[in-house]
């Protein structure tokens, strides 16, 4: 952050200094809100959380260096006091990026944001001084604390926005207005919460509505393949620019494949010309998170081949998202376990047939290890019905249903779909998948584990990585 006083802050987040000696004294650490997490000079937020409040924690925070902290009440020690420790941070967010001038780039979309934020990060980080929303920190607090550890040398901001509802995404571009905003899907996540597709596109389009005009250098980064993200062209004042393998788009890939290991290769084109990409990461539903990040780069100035060349070598910078790993035993456990939805089922479903493909001639067997996707409200029995179904139109050797009713409704409809006998099974949880699958697999075998987060799955791939370990509690 720029190093401003505690009389500075104050006068930004219209509080009151209690218990502060130097007015003068500036914020020099990051902004946290975590007592652990203070470094000399940090401003430490205090949130009343449901376990734990934050102001328990000020005179720790304040021991272990924290310059003061932002609270609700005084604690005697130096605070600037507030009404709304979260509108504070907010304001102090949104001042801060205004006075850097740092070019923010916003996206969101149902799945798929933090691994195209990532790549987008990778990318711009090559170019210039970027940071980033670290893991999954999209929502009204993580934003702004993500946008507190820009600094003069920063040059791009890459926001994650999440959205649980309408007007979310319009608080969240409120504090850290973007000159480009990405829309990658609509997909069904948290349909249940929102009530149906359209809200969702309505929710996320909020996105583009929020940026400058085009004279003004806005940017709208929106999928040609998704009707309902390209459709909100018409929500935004912005220059439109598409991505996806649609004609019209300007950044498009060609001559998609999944290689033998089960990863994307196209051939990227933009406005500059094209060039070959291989991804490291797996599964083809990367391709268009792929193209979102080059259309990205390609508006902030970076020509095909260096994009071409970051997104190669861009890695995995969050957990537990196609992980792969073989074990010493030849085989191989993709962790998937983060979450899931009907989208990016069927696009790990279809990654795992392309991983299992080599070892297919050997005897080697793909098996998909699921759980329920969550918050899907009337359409989740026809939605686990249609993942069990395509995990055997896929031609997945074995299907392992983990859980209750969800779980059910996925064995049953592999069941449907012609997968008799040992070929899909229904567990009841973790322990039992694991105990199943140490019987049962060989060297060559690949193993996909993936359910929405609420499951914790990765129990199960993380048992598998430890041969010895039982699943942990959790
Ligand atoms: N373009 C995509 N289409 C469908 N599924 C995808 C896509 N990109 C990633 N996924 C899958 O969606 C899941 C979540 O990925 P990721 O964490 O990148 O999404 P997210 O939108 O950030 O999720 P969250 O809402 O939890 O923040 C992963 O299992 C991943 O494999
Ligand atoms: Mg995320």
């Amino acid at each position: 952050m720029i190093a401003l006083s505690l009389a500075e802050i104050a006068e930004i987040v219209g509080g009151q200094a209690h218990d502060i000696p130097d007015p003068g004294a500036r914020i020099t650490g990051p902004v946290v809100i975590d007592s652990r997490e203070v470094r000399t000079g940090s401003l430490f937020a205090a949130f009343a959380g449901e376990r734990v409040d934050g102001h328990d924690y000020a005179e720790r925070a304040v021991a272990a260096g924290a310059t003061a902290v932002l609270a609700v009440r005084p604690l005697g020690v130096p605070a600037i006091v507030v009404d709304d420790v979260q509108a504070a941070l907010g304001a102090l967010a949104r001042t801060v990026v205004e006075r850097l001038g740092t070019d923010v780039v916003a996206l969101t979309g149902s799945a798929g944001k933090t691994s195209t934020k990532d790549l987008i990060a990778q990318v711009l980080d090559r170019h210039a001084p970027t940071v980033w929303t670290p893991g999954s920190l999209n929502n009204e607090i993580g934003l702004p604390l993500t946008a507190l550890r820009a600094t003069e040398e920063t040059r791009h901001l890459v926001l994650e926005m999440g959205a649980r509802g309408i007007g979310h995404i319009r608080y969240l571009t409120g504090l850290t207005p973007p000159r480009i905003g990405l829309v990658l899907n609509v997909g069904s996540a948290h349909i249940g919460e929102f009530g149906g597709r359209e809200q969702i596109a309505e929710a996320k389009g909020e996105m583009v509505e929020s940026l400058p005009a085009a004279e003004d250098g806005g940017v709208a980064v929106l999928n040609a393949d998704d009707p309902l993200v390209r459709a909100m062209a018409s929500r935004t004042k912005a220059r439109v620019t598409l991505f996806g393998e649609a004609d019209e788009a300007a950044v498009r890939a060609e001559n998609v494949h999944l290689t033998d290991a089960g990863r994307p290769s196209f051939t990227l084109h933009t406005p500059t010309g094209c060039s070959d990409v291989t991804l490291r990461l797996y599964g083809e539903h990367h391709v268009s998170n792929a193209l979102a990040a080059a259309a990205v780069a390609h508006e902030l100035g970076m020509p095909v081949e260096e994009i071409a060349t970051a997104l190669s070598e861009a890695g995995s910078l969050s957990r537990w998202r196609m992980e792969v790993t073989e074990r010493p035993d030849g085989v191989t456990i993709v962790n998937d376990a983060y979450n899931a939805n009907p989208e990016s089922m069927r696009a790990a479903l279809r990654a795992l047939a392309a991983m299992g493909r080599a070892g297919q001639a050997q005897g080697a067997r793909t098996w998909a290890v699921l759980g329920k996707m969550a918050e899907l409200g009337d359409a989740s029995l026809a939605e686990h019905d249609a993942v069990g179904r395509l995990a055997v139109r896929l031609n997945v050797s074995k299907l392992v249903a983990v859980g209750d009713r969800e779980a059910s409704w996925l064995q049953l409809g592999a069941y449907n779909e012609g997968s008799w006998g040992e070929e899909s099974v229904h567990v009841s949880d973790a322990q039992a998948a694991v105990d199943l699958l140490r019987r049962e697999l060989r060297p060559g075998d690949v193993v996909l584990v993936k359910a929405s987060r609420s499951v914790g799955l990765e129990q199960v791939a993380l048992a598998l990585l430890d041969t010895e370990g039982e699943v942990s509690g959790r």
